[in-house]
């Protein structure tokens, strides 16, 4: 029997082809994602429920999934859109994409420390409003990052990608994690006890940790007043990490020279003063986004749920 997922995200056709050579799939978010009625009315008669991080999973929409449904899929290593205390407390497993977003998003990371201390986005709307007089050797200098040292927050599999990067770049790298890692996991980098002491040595800071309560609001002004003056904030883990208007005044002060965020609180919707702040390199939320991560991560779920309706233990199960 194959089994029927029910899918409310948008996916590269590569994806769907992955997911229809396995299983019968109903793909039911194609333009929009459906609200949790049109959830509850269209997954009648499948095994799974398959999401991506836009679309809220919380008790109300668990506690009412029919009988049959049996897992919940999320196309994204983040799991913060999910209650899975509901979701547990039903008997349903959660499978996510773990570990395979790790070399896109740290290629991302360098992208935002470069980007910002690099000041391309007024280089490029100078390029692209025609402004352009030619080369000039006061023109758009930035900061270089050869040789600095650079601050991470979290250093789980993403965090020490950045670093191995970083160091690439003959940067020195410092960190912060909830428990210190094993020496040979820490290639070299120096760990700090405290969010506190980190901040105190970043002069490149990047927040590399998944929204948690813990994390909420974890750059706030006294800690961005902790950095040297002039440090460059990247932010590749979740918008809700950093208070917006903290970082905002940090930036229109020069405090901060610049930031480079891919990620925003409360999404797609942006802190608009970012706007108006030419030492802010944004981008939307692209750090897994390359068709090999993307196939990737739809084989990661293919797989996991080929083995979690075999009875067999999958890499990816969260619960
Ligand atoms: C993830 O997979 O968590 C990405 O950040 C998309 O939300």
């Amino acid at each position: 029997m194959r089994h029927r997922l029910f899918v409310t995200c948008p996916l590269p056709p590569s994806v769907k082809r992955l997911f229809t050579a396995e299983f019968e799939v109903s793909f039911a978010g194609e333009s929009r994602a459906p609200s949790a009625s049109e959830i509850l009315a269209g997954i009648v008669g499948h095994d799974a429920l398959v999401v991506s991080a836009p679309t809220k999973v919380d008790r109300a929409l668990i506690e009412k999934l029919p009988d049959g449904v049996s897992a919940i899929a999320t196309y994204s290593v983040g799991y913060e859109h999910i209650d899975v205390e509901a979701a547990k407390a039903r008997g349903l497993a959660i499978l996510f994409t773990p570990d395979v977003l790790t070399d896109a998003c740290a290629e991302v990371a360098l992208l935002l420390m470069l980007g910002a201390a690099r000041r391309v986005t007024e280089a490029v709307d100078l390029l692209r409003e025609g402004r352009w007089l030619g080369w000039s050797p006061v023109q758009l200098n930035g900061i270089g990052i050869t040789g600095k040292r650079l601050g991470i927050v979290g250093m789980g599999r993403l965090g020490r990608a950045i670093a191995d990067r970083a160091r690439a770049f003959g940067m020195r790298i410092d960190y912060y994690n909830r428990r210190r890692l094993e020496t040979s996991l820490e290639g070299g980098a120096t760990y700090h006890e405290t969010l506190e002491s980190l901040m105190m040595v970043s002069e490149f800071l990047v927040l590399a940790c998944p929204a948690t309560e813990e994390t909420r609001g974890l750059l706030n002004k006294t800690r961005i007043g902790l950095l040297p003056k002039g440090a460059v904030v990247t932010n590749i883990g979740r918008g809700s990490v950093v208070v917006d208007e903290d970082l905002a005044d940090a930036l229109a002060s020069g405090r901060v020279a610049a930031a480079g965020l891919d990620v925003f609180d409360g999404e797609p919707a942006v802190c608009p003063r970012y706007f108006d702040l030419p030492n802010v390199f944004m981008l939307p939320h692209i750090g897994s986004a390359t068709i090999e991560t993307r196939n990737a991560m739809g084989q990661v779920l293919v797989d996991g749920l080929r083995a979690f309706w075999a009875g067999n233990p999958a890499v990816n199960r969260l619960v």
